[in-house]
């Protein structure tokens, strides 16, 4: 049967990198028919809605999405853009791709951070008798994707009752003669449903992969009631996965050794914020922006992305120069999720190959500033990298 994959485009380099995506996949022999989603800052300013709902019903009927990236701007310039007509009508711009996180529930953040051999972009360090080591990164984030400090419940000049509520926590007398509207206020929520959600969702992966450790990277002699509630979960969890360790980091400390041994960690559970920090910096040590897949999966629905924005500077270079890999990498998390392991790893084994042999190379990857000039300076176009990987196939 014929799948049928809502594809998002959104802005910018994502309008480029996911039809080459898709490109791949149909190399790839994937049979399925792509509905195209509106999505982003053209929906904003036409239709004060960045995710219009004809998308939410689409990615409800059909499940699965591949979405590329979003613009998204401040408020105030996000004011501006609106259409003349829909000024007034307190259109407030929210992100569409944290609104669609929430929609949907999608409340498990996977983000593979994997060594390519030979990438010139991998992460090198000194060793003792002064030579280099190269250390194999094979890291997988999972980040808990809807809680936490990105919930969005925050305020500046909290009304009455919050302040009231604060004010019964002895720690807030600190804050008590504050005026309101010098009081910021966003709030860390976390529920222990979605902490297990999150963690099981980990150590399942750690199990079904190989993994012998899971790492839990928080913060909890700090911030003791929601990351000592993740940490409290990891421990229940864990005791069902006997045969895998469970490590646990303090974010900041993780941040330091991840350059120094970062081949020790393997899955890593996180809450929302520390999970999108510590994800960043893995993906930093493989390559970064142009290499970073994800997936976002929740009960019913799933959307597969590559984590770089929109890069507005690049949407109207021709021919394109921005690195397809990351969003490749995303639609073969896709086919992961939907049972085609193979096909999904034959893809990979494409783009290692291509990386490997080092003829074809984006100019992220041969650290050139980007600009129209990088092609005459050697980089290859985002479509030579793609036809690179669908003649490895
Ligand atoms: P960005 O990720 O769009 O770009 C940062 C820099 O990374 C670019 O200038 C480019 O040099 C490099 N880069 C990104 N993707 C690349 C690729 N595939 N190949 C090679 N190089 C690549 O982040 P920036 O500039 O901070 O934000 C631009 C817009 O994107 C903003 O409106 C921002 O809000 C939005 N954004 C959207 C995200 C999403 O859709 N998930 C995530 C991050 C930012
Ligand atoms: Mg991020």
């Amino acid at each position: 049967m014929k799948r049928t994959i809502v594809a998002m485009p959104g802005d910018g380099i994502g309008k480029v990198v996911l039809p080459e995506a898709i490109r791949v996949l149909s190399a790839a022999g994937f049979e399925a028919e792509y509905v195209n989603g509106d999505i982003g800052w053209e929906f904003w300013c036409s239709e004060g809605n960045p995710l219009p709902q004809r998308t939410i019903d689409l990615l409800a009927e059909h499940r699965i999405g591949l979405f590329g990236a979003i613009t998204s701007k401040p408020k105030n310039k996000a004011a501006e853009e609106l259409d003349p007509s829909l000024r007034e009508n307190g259109y407030v711009y929210y992100s569409p791709i944290v609104s669609m996180r929430q929609h949907f529930d999608l409340d498990i953040c996977i983000r593979p951070c994997r060594t390519f051999p030979n990438n010139p972009l991998n992460f090198i360090r000194k060793s003792a008798d002064g030579g280099f080591e190269e250390p194999v990164v094979d890291t997988v984030v999972f980040r808990q994707n809807t809680q936490g400090l990105y919930a969005g419940v925050e305020w500046t000049n909290p009304p009455r009752q919050v302040r009231e509520a604060l004010d019964t926590h002895p720690r807030f007398a600190a804050f008590r003669d504050v005026p309101g509207e010098d009081l910021a206020v966003s709030t860390r929520i976390f529920t222990r449903e979605y902490c297990r959600r999150i963690v099981t969702a980990a150590f399942e992966y750690a199990r079904q992969f190989g993994y012998r450790s899971v790492t839990v990277c928080e913060k909890p002699n700090v911030i003791r009631e929601t990351s000592g509630m993740m940490e409290a979960e990891a421990a229940a969890v864990a005791r069902d996965f006997p045969d895998i360790q469970l490590w646990s980091t303090n974010i900041d400390a993780q941040m330091m050794w991840l350059t120094k041994n970062p081949e020790d960690y393997g899955v890593i559970v996180a809450g929302n914020m520390f999970g999108d920090i510590v994800s960043d910096g893995f993906a930093g040590l493989v390559g970064g922006l142009g290499f970073a897949c994800s997936a976002n999966i929740g009960r019913d629905v799933a959307v597969f992305e590559p984590t770089h924005g929109s890069a507005p500077k690049y949407e109207t270079l021709a021919p394109s120069i921005v690195n397809p890999i990351a969003m490749v990498l995303s639609a073969c998390m896709m086919l992961d999720h939907i049972g085609e392991k193979e096909r999904a790893d034959r893809i990979r084994s494409a783009i290692t190959a291509v990386i490997d042999e080092g003829a074809v190379r984006s100019y992220d990857m041969i650290k050139l500033a980007g600009g129209p000039d990088v092609i005459a300076r050697g980089a290859a176009t985002t479509q030579q990298i793609t036809d690179a990987i669908i003649a490895k196939l």
